[in-house]
């Protein structure tokens, strides 16, 4: 079936998106930011620059899973394949939205790097997607696996009295590990060992990175 629109111009509206994405705080998300009962939710002063490299780090994440979602469904093979992928894409929106969120109570910035993160990933979901639907799903798979270990090591490192940040990060949990069945659901394969292998490196990298920048 052909596309309705050409590759030309489907790469003008990725543009955008990269624009919207890092040049500004990502906002209006569909579904309001978790945690509305927390009432204040406050952070130790000592503790706060730990909380703002966890959700700055969270932030980032969200960022380039914008990136490899639309860099994968820019190749997907069918579109039940584009549109699963850009389903999921939405609700990473929210949760960019809800890091945003927390950043500004914490009254810390986004990672300086994003747009480099974007890129890489960008390029990086192009790769995946070009190798065809069940290995793009199963890249979906194993990213939304790690993203799933690195939330749980993030919730068992809040303070107890930050409520928000961890009904945020929970409610992440929960929709990337539905993001991962639908993917398996859907045909997803499971990556060769050194790819996985790769992709935690990178992630780590990133993690380090967004931290501190
Ligand atoms: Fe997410
Ligand atoms: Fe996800």
């Amino acid at each position: 079936m052909r596309q309705p629109f050409s590759m030309a111009e489907r790469l003008c509206s990725e543009f955008d998106r990269f624009l919207k994405t890092v040049a500004v705080p990502a906002s209006h998300p569909a579904q309001p930011t978790p945690g509305a009962d927390c009432g204040e939710s406050p952070v130790p002063e000592t503790e706060k620059p730990h909380v703002a490299g966890l959700m700055r780090i969270n932030h980032t994440g969200e960022v380039c899973a914008q990136a490899l979602y639309y860099g994968q469904a820019l190749w997907a093979r069918d579109d039940a394949t584009r549109q699963q992928l850009h389903q999921a894409a939405n609700e990473e929106y929210d949760h960019l939205c809800w890091c945003q969120d927390r950043l500004n109570d914490l009254n810390a910035k986004p990672s300086l790097l994003n747009p480099f993160w974007y890129a890489t990933s960008f390029a990086l979901g192009g790769v995946a997607g070009a190798f065809g639907d069940p290995v793009s799903y199963g890249f979906v798979i194993e990213t939304e696996r790690q993203v799933e270990a690195h939330l749980d090591e993030h919730l068992q490192q809040l303070p107890e009295s930050d409520c928000k940040s961890r009904a945020i990060l929970e409610r992440m949990k929960a929709d990337e590990v539905r993001h991962g069945e639908n993917a398996r659901a859907a045909g997803g394969v499971d990556l060769p060992r050194p790819v996985q292998k790769a992709m935690g490196a990178m992630a780590r990298l990133m993690k380090a990175l967004a931290y501190r920048f």
